[in-house]
């Protein structure tokens, strides 16, 4: 008789209905996996959100979670299950509460890498708070926002630290800009970041050991955000904006991540990359969402075959290390930290042990994806999606799209 070891998966959900049914559907589709004679099987199930004892046992081996980031019940139990069960989690709950954008931006420039120059300023209006009144009277230096700006540059983002979601983010062409957009972020703290005129955006969407670097357009409409374009990158910038996104997450403990860069000739600067959990919709992906959600199955399969653990430390020294080290160049340091961040993802050993142990699963994906059941579930989240008028002309956009992408893997 063989050892056998049943793997749970957990999916911590929100209002998708989407890619959950695809990866479950998905999930299904990796056989059994035999490693030294020991059989791995891997079932998933949808987590409810109730009182828990912190001394509950816990089921599931892995978690996928899109509820932490704005529901701190669910967020406060991955914890306790991190902590306490070693349950492994695509996300560190520890950094990413932590680490707002404002500090993966000092973080990032700590490693040397292009953030536009950025500057904190206090509070617009008063805190509720006793203390305030006489903390503000006697230690707010009174300050010159114009100066600022103008030392900036013209047109200047004023942003929240802890920004996400366009929320509070406006483009400063003057002074007028300035001053209104100032008063009005009242309790907000806010950045004033220099411009960078960039030639692409390139978002790059992470999962685990793998990087898609995407040509993101912002100012269309979700659905026709990313263009599908495979080369519009220079090798050079192609290869920053993935080193940057994985450099990143291994940094903070991310596996699912994306990561928005400014790409201007061959020079990349990353803006925006603490976005845990981040949106992986069809209705957004379209293309690439088949290549998402293989991804996240096998990565998922890969860290419960291999028992990899998820750690609540950060090693920052290490990355520090090559920072400080004055003998090496821009590059050479980038190349360090990737270096680094593989050791972390174990990206080798992932890429082989995929070959090794889920050789037809990229085919099973192709013939799901061509098939009736991700057609239904394409149709479904159009119809929850868009008004009765538009369907038809966007479930053939989407089909399209990811039928364009099903014959790429013929090739
Ligand atoms: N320094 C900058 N230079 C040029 N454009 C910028 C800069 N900062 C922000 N932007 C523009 O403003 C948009 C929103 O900024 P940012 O991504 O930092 O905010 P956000 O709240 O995280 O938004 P989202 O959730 O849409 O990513 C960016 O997608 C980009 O188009
Ligand atoms: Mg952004």
């Amino acid at each position: 008789m063989t050892d056998r070891t049943r793997h749970l998966i957990g999916l911590l959900l929100g209002a998708e209905e989407d890619w959950p049914q695809a990866f479950e559907s998905l999930l299904q589709r990796v056989g059994p996996v035999t490693i030294d004679g020991h059989e791995h099987e891997f079932g998933s199930r949808r987590l409810t959100i109730e009182p828990f004892d912190l001394n509950d046992p816990v089921r599931v081996g892995l978690v996928i979670d899109r509820l932490a980031y704005w529901y701190y019940h669910p967020r406060e139990w991955l914890k306790k299950a991190a902590l306490m069960n070693g349950t492994y989690l695509l996300n560190s709950p520890f950094t990413f509460q932590a680490m707002e954008k404002h500090s993966a931006y000092c973080a990032m420039l700590r490693l040397g890498l292009k953030i536009p120059r950025t500057v904190l300023v206090p509070y617009k209006n008063p805190l509720d708070n006793v203390r305030w009144a006489y903390t503000s009277a006697t230690y707010n230096r009174p300050f010159d926002l114009d100066a600022i700006a103008d030392d900036l540059g013209y047109p200047l983002y004023m942003k929240p630290f802890d920004g996400g979601g366009w929320r509070g983010v406006s483009r400063i062409n003057n002074q007028d800009d300035l001053h209104r957009a100032y008063d009005e972020s009242g309790e907000m703290l806010m950045h004033l970041q220099a411009t960078v005129e960039y030639d692409k955006f390139a978002r790059a969407l992470s999962i685990g050991a793998e990087t898609m670097v995407m040509d993101f357009r912002p100012d269309e409409p979700m659905h026709n955000r990313y263009a599908v374009s495979h080369d519009f990158l220079s090798p050079a910038a192609g290869h920053e904006a993935v080193a940057i996104s994985r450099i990143v997450n291994a940094f903070f403990g991310w596996e699912f991540n994306s990561c928005e860069m400014l790409v201007k000739g061959n020079s990349v600067h990353p803006i925006d990359y603490a976005n845990a959990c981040p949106d992986v919709a069809v209705t957004s992906l379209h293309y690439y969402f088949p290549w998402a959600l293989s991804a996240l199955v096998k990565w998922s399969v890969f860290c419960l075959a291999t028992g990899r653990r998820s750690s609540v430390d950060l090693h920052t020294e290490r990355y520090f290390e090559i920072a400080d080290d004055s003998s090496l160049d821009y590059d050479a340091k980038l190349n360090a930290y990737l270096a680094l961040a593989d050791e972390h993802f174990e990206t080798t050993k992932y890429h082989e042990w995929c070959a090794a142990h889920l050789g037809d699963f990229d085919l099973r994906v192709r013939d799901w994806v061509a098939g009736p059941d991700f057609a239904r579930i394409l149709q479904e989240t159009v119809a929850a999606t868009y008004p009765p008028h538009e369907q038809d002309k966007f479930m053939a956009h989407f089909k399209g799209l990811t039928d364009h992408w099903v014959a790429d893997q013929a090739g």
